[in-house]
Order: C-alpha cells, then structure tokens, then sequence
C-alpha cells in the first residue's frame, strides 16, 4: 500500500457519509491519500456540516464544480479530475455509490495509468431512465475492482459478464458508519427536543430523487400520500428538504400539506437520531432504505424500484410509488409488521476489508 498512491473522489453528502470509514481506517492505517472534492454538493447543509461533524480532513483538491446539466457538471469534473490524477500520479482511485462525480472519476480513472475501484458496486434498479443507474453500469464496466455490499449485487455483475476475479464482497460502509455514529447521536443530538418530538410517535420523509421532484404530479401525489398516512396516525411528519426539491416546490407553487413539517436538511447525527426513533420512515433515498434497514426502523419506499432489494427480502422496507393510497397501504402494512429482520449489508468492517483488498 505504501508504494500505491490512493485517490479518494467524493462530492455528495451520501458520499461523505459512506467514506467517511474508509478515511478513518487510512488515517488509523498510516495510509497516505488525497481527497479530492468535486463540489457537486456545496451548500454547506449538504457539505461542510457533514466535514464537520463526520471529522473529515480538508480535501487536497476542491474542484468547485457545483450544479449543472448533467453533461456540464460531469464534463467538468472529468476534466478536474484527470488533472489531479495526473498531477499526483495516482495509481489506485476509489469512488463510492452512483452519483455524477462517481462518473466522472470513473471514465477519468478509465483512460488513464490508474486502477478504479467501485464501493457499493452491483447495485442495480433496472430503470435506465435513473441518472443514477447509468453511472452505475458505466462504473461498473470500467472498474477494476469491484466492491459489492452483498453476494446478490456480486451475482447481478455476474449476470452481466464480469469477471469473477474483479468481484469483491465486502458489506456496505453504511453500516461501519451507523455503528461508529448511532451511540454519539443518541447522546448528543437534541434534534427530538428541538422540535417536540417524541420517539416512537412521528414520522421521517425525506423526498429529491429527480424522477419524483422534478415531475410536479409525481410530487403532489407524493407529498398527498404522506399526509394521508400522518392523519391516519395523528403523527406529525418531519420533513428535512434537499434544495433540490425545495427549489422545485417553489417552481411548482406546491405546497406542503399541513400535517407535514418541512425543515432544511439535518447534519448526520440529528438525522440518524430521527431514523432511530421514528416510527416510520418514508423516503426515496437509497442511503436511507439502508440505513432504517439496519436501525430496525420500517420503511416505505416512494418509488418505482429499488437498486436495495435485500431491504424488501427482509420485510424492513416496501416500494411503493407514488400513488397517495399505496404509500398509505404500505405503511399500514409496514407498521404491522414485526420489526426484527437481519440487516443484510453486512458487520460494520467493509472498509477494512475494502482497504485490505486494495493493499
Ligand atoms: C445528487 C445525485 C443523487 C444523490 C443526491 C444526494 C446525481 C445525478 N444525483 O442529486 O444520486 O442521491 O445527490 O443528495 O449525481 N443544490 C443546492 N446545493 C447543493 C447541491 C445542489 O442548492 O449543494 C441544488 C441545485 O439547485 C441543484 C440541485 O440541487 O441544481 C440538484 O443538485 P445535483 O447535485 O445536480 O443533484 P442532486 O439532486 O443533489
Ligand atoms: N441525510 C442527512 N440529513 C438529511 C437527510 C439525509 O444526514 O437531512 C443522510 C442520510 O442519513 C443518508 C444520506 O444523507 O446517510 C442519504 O443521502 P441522500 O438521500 O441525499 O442520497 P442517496 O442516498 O439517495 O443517494
């Protein structure tokens, strides 16, 4: 490892929680990497907070790229990123999840002297209309080593034809960072007395994947079925809002039905706080399918599909769409439902053995 010069590529809140083990065992390690930010997210609810609280050390390289079209923002970051690549002459570049900055390092790393190495690799919805599935297969198909949170996502790279000898089944690094994190949340977050909730008797949404906010039906629908399911329990909703949808509900001139409370979005210990004391979680986000999986808090999937089946094959999570009386069907069956599955993504270790691999 010593003599191979690691580059860490992240530019998301999903990404800075989900490599935030993967910097902590190269710090405890001794080994050297630079971190390079792409700045696809920039507001500092979305990034420095999460710098901050997560202890993540300054990146070497910020590339400031910010929002755009796709072929803007992903054209940019290549650029940037091959400059540091060749800069720093770096041989080993790892990306994690499926956003356009993991795109972007991924052809970058691609065509050059380097080896890629894909966390969270395999993970498929089928839905190649999600922005997200595309840099997924594209990552995939270009990474030479592939680490997969479950031997299902090893079996899908499988059926695509990748050789067996790129495949690598690690666990998820969201368990690593729930474990390192849910105990210091449960002590130091005060997001449930900050707004009078109490555990067991609310419900968490979150809502910004593209397909859902950017299409104005899609919200109405979404947001109409939450507030069927808050009446229905006489729970108040909590709602911590992306600037992605807050900007579409401004575009749209829709409004939060009153039994939903929006807020800006939570740092990583208040929103693990919510998770763990919800007693229903409602969302279109992958990292949150996952992570109310592991907290053994239920789920109800706005969506179409799911690239984390495993969550639904243990009963932790239903996918439902957007139609307001099936987000209510599934979360009368979620709530009553038993809530003792066996979290599927692993022991809370992938990226010691992420680490492990690459040395
Ligand atoms: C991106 C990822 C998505 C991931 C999400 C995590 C892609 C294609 N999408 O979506 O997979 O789930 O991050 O949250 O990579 N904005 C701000 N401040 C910011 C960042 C964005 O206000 O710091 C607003 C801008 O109006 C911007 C919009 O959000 O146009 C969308 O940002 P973008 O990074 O393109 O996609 P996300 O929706 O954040
Ligand atoms: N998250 C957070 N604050 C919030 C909303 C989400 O810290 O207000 C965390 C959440 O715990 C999860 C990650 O952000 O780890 C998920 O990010 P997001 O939903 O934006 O992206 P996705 O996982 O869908 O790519």
């Amino acid at each position: 490892m010593a003599d191979t010069h690691l580059a860490i590529i992240l530019g998301t809140r999903p990404e800075m929680i989900k490599l935030s083990p993967v910097i902590r065992v190269c710090e405890q390690r001794d080994i050297s990497y630079t971190l390079v930010h792409t700045g696809q997210h920039y507001s500092d609810e979305l990034d420095s907070v999460f710098f901050e609280r997560l202890d993540l050390p300054e990146p070497e390289y910020h590339l400031d790229i910010g929002s755009g079209s796709h072929g803007e923002q992903t054209g940019k970051m290549l650029i940037g990123i091959e400059d540091v690549i060749l800069t720093e002459d770096v041989e080993f570049v790892l990306v994690q999840g499926d956003t356009n900055s993991v795109l972007a390092g991924a052809i970058a790393t691609s065509k050059l002297d380097a080896e890629l190495g894909h966390i969270e690799a395999g993970l498929r919805s089928f839905d190649r209309n999600m922005p997200e599935e595309i840099n997924r297969v594209v990552t995939d198909h270009v990474g030479d080593y592939l680490f997969a949170p479950t031997e299902e996502t090893a079996s899908l790279l499988r059926d695509e034809g990748v050789d067996e000898s790129r495949i690598y089944v690690t666990g998820n690094t969201v368990v690593d960072a729930v474990q390192a994190y849910r105990q210091i949340a449960a002590e130091k977050s005060s997001v449930l007395d900050e707004h009078a909730l109490s555990p067991g008797e609310f419900v968490l949404m979150t809502a910004h994947r593209a397909e859902n906010v950017d299409n104005p039906d899609r919200l109405t629908d979404l947001l109409a079925g939450i507030d069927r399911v808050a009446r229905e329990l006489d729970h108040p909703v909590i709602y911590p809002i992306h600037p992605r949808t807050q900007d579409r509900l401004n575009e749209f001139d829709v409004t939060v039905p009153d039994a939903i409370r929006p807020v800006d979005p939570l740092d990583f210990l208040d929103f693990l706080r919510l998770e763990d004391t919800a007693s229903l979680v409602i969302t279109d986000s992958g990292g949150v399918q996952e992570e109310t999986c592991i907290l053994q808090t239920p789920c109800v999937t706005v969506r179409d599909s799911t690239e984390r089946p495993e969550t639904v094959a243990v009963g932790a999570n239903v996918v439902v769409g957007t139609d307001p009386s099936d987000i209510a069907n599934g979360a009368r069956k979620q709530l009553a439902e038993s809530t003792d599955w066996e979290a599927p993504f692993g022991d809370g270790n992938a990226a010691e053995r992420i680490l492990d691999v690459i040395r």
